[in-house]
């Protein structure tokens, strides 16, 4: 349903450095970055799912919960380091949760912001994994 990645911190006196390359480090290429931060913590965000688009999401400061669902089941997962993310494959419905105030959500993607290629309903989401 997903993948938890974790990437090699590159620290020294100076501090720390995560680096992320498309087709090394995640498994695709990257076409487009976007982040979510400011978010209130009551607030959720997601509830759709993509019908072609890859993703990976890492939250860089902060924390903040991913709930995956295949149609059949859901699994959550805290992401609360700046060297671990997980992957948003398309076709799975996510949801986000429990965003904390400091939270820096960054995504990359495997091509540019086209609403059409968005699942926004959940019954249209069962339907189209034929769960329904
Ligand atoms: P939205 O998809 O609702 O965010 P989320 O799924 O995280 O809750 O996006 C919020 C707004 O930002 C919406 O008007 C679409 C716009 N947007 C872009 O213009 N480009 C992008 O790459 C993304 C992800 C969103």
């Amino acid at each position: 349903m997903y993948k938890v990645i974790k990437f090699p911190v590159r620290g020294d006196a100076r501090g720390s450095l995560v680096a992320i390359e498309g087709l090394k480090d995640i498994p695709f290429e990257i076409k487009r970055v976007y982040y979510i931060f400011g978010t209130d913590p009551k607030e959720a965000r997601g509830f759709h799912a993509h019908k072609e688009l890859e993703q990976f999401g890492i939250c860089v400061k902060g924390s903040c919960e991913v709930v995956f669902d295949d149609g059949k089941k859901k699994e959550s997962f805290k992401l609360d380091a700046p060297h671990v993310g997980v992957t948003i494959p398309k076709m799975i419905w996510h949801e986000m949760y429990n965003f904390s105030e400091d939270c820096v959500f960054v995504v990359f993607a495997n091509d540019i912001y086209r609403e059409n290629d968005y699942i926004r309903n959940y019954d249209e989401y069962l339907k189209r994994v034929n769960y329904v």
